[in-house]
């Protein structure tokens, strides 16, 4: 045995320790996550081995992402976080990394997430909250969670982005406002049009139909050719001096002002049936008082809206119109039992259809702090449920 040992040179000895320092500090590195890849060579000759804690592609993404991204244990422990997310929180990252995430909440919005992170842990979750910044600022911001890695199958760690929602809730709103902009300008122009019908047109017509009664009882009997003529020409402008106020009727509720919301519903249902055929039953009609002019207005527009969706698309045989009082809720609820629609899937579109009714119900009700859904199943029918909250004042009634 000595002798064998005796037999090593004491230079190889010298190089074997180096080969073996250089082989430890090559696993130091690996293990510490500095080494990307490594060269060997085999039997085929020279071979790159990529290794798995490869990260340094997917940390220069990361950092260069413009959302925040987070790494957290489930009880919200930051284990990583890019420096945007610092940046938004505007806290520098030393402090962030290792800190808990429910100190950028609200105590509201901690148990908001906090009711989400089971879900979280599982299939992954969107909610949008509001971040508090180091300086006090606040920012509405869209976090997406999933689950990435579960540590020995107890620790789950969560992964988050982070988006910033201040610019799309900026356009939202300026959206909002040009929208509701468009249903004043479009209700003061219909206004307009509706005066100058009924000024103009109607007192027009309104003469020319007295002046061919009398040309008609001016006619003798014994031109009657020419006397039934002129009764035709009566009748035909009657009906047209009908038709026009009903076109104005419909432009500007006049009636709306002087009779309420429950006289025009019922005219505009009443009008509807006769000319398409369709049954429409009222209920619940009757409010003991007058809701604000805005309200009854938007209610007024949407059920309008609703009968030309009625009539141009569903095929419907009935129509339901339900319009209550829920403590300071007014609920207005239109029924159809026609063909029904796909609510999530914009159907192809058609000639004609500038789709933009849904929208303008949608927005009426939102100009006056209401809220609409739709509610479709193919071949049952459609139902629009349109709830308002009114001001505190309102005298309550029903
Ligand atoms: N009561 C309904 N029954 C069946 N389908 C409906 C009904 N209401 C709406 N839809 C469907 O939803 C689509 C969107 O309706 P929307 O009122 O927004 O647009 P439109 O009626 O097509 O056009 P516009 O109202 O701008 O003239 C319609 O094209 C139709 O396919
Ligand atoms: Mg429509």
């Amino acid at each position: 045995m000595n002798s064998t040992r005796s037999k090593v040179p004491t230079d190889e000895i010298a190089s074997l320790r180096l080969r073996l320092e250089e082989a430890e500090e090559t696993l130091r590195a690996i293990r510490a996550g500095e080494v990307d890849a490594l060269m060997g060579t085999g039997r085929q000759g020279k071979k790159v081995f990529s290794l798995a804690g490869a990260e340094h592609a997917y940390r220069m993404l990361i950092e260069a992402m413009h959302e925040g991204a987070l790494t957290l244990t489930t009880d919200k422990m930051i284990l990583y976080a890019n420096q945007c997310f610092a940046r938004m929180v505007k806290c520098p990252l030393e402090q962030v990394t290792g800190g808990s995430f429910r100190r950028f909440l609200s105590a509201a919005d901690g148990a908001t997430l906090r009711a989400h992170m089971k879900q979280a842990a599982q299939t992954g979750v969107k909610i949008q909250l509001l971040l508090h910044a180091a300086d006090g600022s606040k920012l509405p911001v869209q976090i997406s969670i999933r689950p990435l890695a579960n540590e020995g199958g107890k620790n789950k760690i969560i992964g988050m982005v982070v988006t910033d929602l201040t610019e799309s809730r900026r356009t939202e709103e300026m959206l909002r406002a040009l929208t509701q902009r468009v249903v004043q300008v479009q209700e003061a122009e219909r206004g307009q049009v509706a005066l100058e019908l009924h000024d103009n047109i109607t007192q027009l017509l309104c003469a020319i139909l007295v002046r061919s009664q009398t040309l008609a009882d001016q006619l003798s009997t014994h031109d009657s050719p020419a006397q039934q003529e002129a009764l035709k020409l009566r009748d035909l402008l009657g009906h047209t001096a009908e038709e026009v106020e009903c076109i104005t009727r419909n432009l500007r509720p006049g009636v709306l002002e002087l009779l309420g919301l429950d006289a025009v519903l019922r005219a505009a249902s009443t009008e509807f049936t006769s000319r398409t055929g369709v049954v429409v039953t009222l209920t619940g009609v009757a409010l003991a008082a007058r809701l604000p002019p805005d309200t009854e207005l938007a209610l007024y527009r949407i059920l309008q809206e609703a009968l030309k969706n009625v009539q141009k698309h569903a095929h419907a045989q009935q129509v339901s119109v339900h319009l209550a009082r829920l403590g300071n809720t007014v609920q207005l609820l239109i029924k159809d039992d026609g063909v029904g629609f796909n609510t999530e899937r914009q159907p192809a579109k058609r000639k004609g259809s500038s789709r933009l009714g849904l929208l303008g119900m949608h927005e009426r009700a939102a100009y006056v702090g209401g809220t609409l859904t739709v509610k479709s199943v193919r071949r049952s029918g459609t139902e629009i449920e349109v709830r308002i909250l009114l001001p505190s004042g309102n005298p309550a009634v029903n």
